[in-house]
């Protein structure tokens, strides 16, 4: 997929943390089981790996190394942290484009995972996939401080749960069915996308012992991401084809989803993310060189596949 922002350190990094990826997740996914397990059957572990090993974007990967970065943290146990978290986001589609939620055919160029097994290995393949996170979050070489791991994974378990992501979808279905105020369409997509996004930048800020202040800047970054991220998802939705995204498009206006651009207009959405990258800019730009990357990313974000 390209990425067409023309920034070559970006293109060079998204590249690499694909390469670290699909390493880290496919030894988390390897036959072998860990103490305290009996057998990884095969065919779920092959549904895993269909719904990871797939070449996406390693967006929330990148952003997690990069704000660790920002504070000084660049070992490989960040990337154990990156890939629990993208373990997560890859059931959390796998999940979402089940005939009983999206009902999508392709997914990051591929069959998506019920269409390659079917509907029951699906949905284990998810459940395994966000268990498979915690267990990875858990890992010692994430921080050597338990009491950052637990922050670490209560954290993320509620940026997935009741109150963040699968909150979201919730909403997010029922709004097919009812017209939502633009506020409503905003707390719906802080959940559903917003919080993993989110999640990715203060947990790559508590990765690198961030204090506080840059903890709670690095997490509005986040949310200011993610609102970037939802509005470019939704306008791509409207304009991009299925070939470029490696999923079906227009799907959103034919299941009357609820989103910003149907509220504003594809003209609207575009003024608004730019408003939202120089917001993201101004926040990093005390954080020098890793600032001015953060600010990349964000353009990136907003405008990737335009
Ligand atoms: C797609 O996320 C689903 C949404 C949250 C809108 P991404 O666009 O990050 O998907 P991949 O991981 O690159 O395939
Ligand atoms: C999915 O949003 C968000 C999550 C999986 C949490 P969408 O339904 O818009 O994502 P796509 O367009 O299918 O990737
Ligand atoms: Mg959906
Ligand atoms: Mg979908
Ligand atoms: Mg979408």
């Amino acid at each position: 997929m390209g990425n067409g922002i023309g920034v070559t350190w970006l293109e060079d990094a998204l590249r690499d943390i694909g390469r670290q990826m699909e390493q880290a997740i496919g030894q988390a996914l390897s036959a072998e089981p860990r103490p305290g397990e009996l057998t990884r059957p095969e065919r779920l572990l092959a549904a895993m790996r269909h719904g990871t090993l797939n070449g996406g974007k390693r967006l929330r990967p990148l952003l997690m190394v990069e704000c660790a970065r920002a504070f000084g943290r660049m070992d490989d146990g960040v990337l154990v942290a990156a890939s629990a978290l993208e373990c997560l986001h890859s059931y959390s589609l796998v999940h979402d484009d089940l005939p009983a939620m999206d009902d999508d055919d392709l997914r990051r160029g591929l069959p998506t995972v019920h269409k390659a097994f079917d509907e029951a290995t699906a949905i284990l393949a998810g459940d395994s996939l966000l268990t498979l996170a915690f267990d990875l979050i858990a890992d010692p070489a994430v921080h050597p401080d338990p009491a950052v791991r637990l922050t670490l994974s209560r954290d993320l378990a509620r940026a997935a749960g009741v109150g963040g992501m699968a909150g979201g979808q919730m909403l997010d279905l029922q709004a097919e069915h009812k017209t939502l105020g633009e506020q409503e369409i905003r707390t719906l997509q802080a959940m559903k996308t917003g919080a993993l996004l989110r999640y990715a930048c203060e947990a790559g800020a508590r990765l690198g012992d961030a204090g506080d202040a840059d903890v709670m800047r690095l997490r509005r970054y986040g949310e200011v991401i993610g609102l970037a991220f939802q509005l470019a998802d939704d306008l791509l939705d409207l304009e991009a084809t299925p070939e470029a995204m490696g999923k079906a498009t227009g799907k959103d206006a034919d299941a009357g989803k609820a989103t910003l651009v149907s509220l504003y207009g594809a003209d609207k959405t575009r003024a608004i993310l730019h408003q939202l990258v120089d917001e993201a800019a101004s926040l990093v730009g005390e954080l020098g060189d890793a600032g001015q990357r953060l600010s990349d990313i964000a353009a990136f974000v907003a405008f990737r596949g335009h």
